[in-house]
């Protein structure tokens, strides 16, 4: 089979097996073909949000248009707090007045924030319509839009309603984050870090080298940090659809990240930001229990810093409500956590029990770290 982008990676469920096109410019070159061959002389949906159509959301809907699809244009508000179930009920009401039917193909065109709901939505309309997947952040195209999770945020905490879905195909263009502002390049750096961490120490140290380069949008060192990415977030997602094992790895910082993220508000952080201040956590927590050894700490926190991105717990919330937080976490069973730690830089382990005076301790000494570390 020939091969339509410069990386191409594959997820393959028990159910589904989908590809993850990875090239620069695939959005307006393998994207309307692909969705139009998928769509097959049914309607296709772009979602967006408004400042994301200009650039990109309407010449794909025009570039279908041109290939014979019947292509409509649904815009949502951008931020983490529209992350909500009255955003996707705009959405049901938005198709339904569209008469959209279950052949419909459904194209989401933004960051997570975007993908999740547009997923979601897609989830449940109709009992479930397809979903393609155009991520446009870098944290979107190297860990939101692959794999399946879609759902919206309660004001109890992040991602508590929602489904698995997995899209029909994952198209990264990373040509896209050009217009990305920084920090949220920034913020999609932490994704990039933690699947170095968790995952593959060549990558961090690739990366860990070529951040000034990256966060140049270099495509010589970024196309190939966000393909190995994609490669290694389907390969786990292949293995682990419904986080019932080796998935669960991917939420490492994401404990004490989530607790950041919901204490805030969602306001003061973004989600990789909160990321990496959980990454520096879950590292002081495991070299409490002897687990993670200081090196790993100093590398972990030197990425982060060199990345342009916190480690410093916010001030105004105490650890005990971070703690409370955590605790409500999805991921928590019976209201006990479960924590990803890291014994190396490229490998992982998850740690049940872990008494709360000892996180409490940890999250003390990650609050007295100083400003710039090492
Ligand atoms: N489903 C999953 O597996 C998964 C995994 C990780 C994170 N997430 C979710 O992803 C969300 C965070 O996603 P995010 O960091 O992409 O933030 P986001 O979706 O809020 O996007 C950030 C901002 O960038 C703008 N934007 C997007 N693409 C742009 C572009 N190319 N140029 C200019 N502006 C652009 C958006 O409009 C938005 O204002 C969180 O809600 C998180 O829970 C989901």
């Amino acid at each position: 089979m020939t091969q339509l982008s410069d990386y191409e990676f594959f997820v393959e469920t028990t159910t589904e097996k989908y590809p993850i096109h990875v090239g620069n410019g695939l959005l307006s070159t393998l994207a309307p073909s692909l969705i139009a061959q998928l769509s097959n002389g049914s309607r296709a949906v772009v979602v967006s949000h408004p400042g994301l159509t200009g650039k990109y959301a309407q010449p794909l809907c025009d570039a279908l248009k041109a290939a014979g699809i019947d292509c409509l244009l649904s815009t949502i508000p951008a931020g983490e707090r529209t992350k909500s179930l009255k955003t996707v009920s705009r959405l049901y009401d938005d198709w339904a007045a569209q008469h959209l039917d279950r052949r419909t193909v459904i194209v989401a065109v933004g960051g997570g924030v975007l993908g999740d709901l547009a997923g979601f939505a897609a989830a449940t309309y109709l009992r479930g319509v397809r979903v393609v997947q155009v991520p446009t952040t870098l944290l979107a195209q190297v860990d939101a839009s692959i794999g399946g999770k879609t759902g919206v945020d309660l004001p109890a905490g992040k991602n508590l309603v929602g489904a698995f879905h997995q899209p029909r195909a994952v198209i990264v263009d990373p040509e896209t984050l050009r217009t990305l502002p920084l920090r949220e390049l920034r913020s999609g750096l932490a994704e990039v870090i933690k699947y170095g961490i968790i995952f593959d120490n060549r990558l961090f140290a690739e990366v860990k080298n070529s951040l000034p380069a990256i966060l140049r949008r270099n495509s010589q060192y970024l196309l190939p940090a966000i393909a190995r990415c994609c490669e290694i977030k389907a390969q786990i997602v292949s293995q682990d659809e419904t986080e019932q094992g080796i998935r669960a790895i991917l939420n490492f910082g994401h404990t004490i990240g989530h607790a950041v993220e919901t204490a805030t508000r969602y306001r003061t952080y973004k989600h990789g930001e909160a990321v990496a201040i959980g990454m520096v956590s879950a590292c002081l927590i495991g070299e409490a229990l002897d687990i993670t050894p200081s090196t790993v700490t100093s590398e972990t926190i030197e990425a982060i810093q060199r990345a342009g991105l916190p480690i410093h717990l916010p001030a105004d919330i105490t650890d005990e409500q971070l703690l409370q937080h955590a605790a409500h976490d999805k991921k928590a069973r019976n209201g006990k956590l479960r924590w990803v730690l890291s014994p190396a830089i490229g490998t992982t382990c998850v740690q049940g029990d872990v008494d709360n005076t000892l996180v409490l301790k940890s999250l003390r000494r990650q609050r007295e770290l100083p400003d710039v570390v090492g």
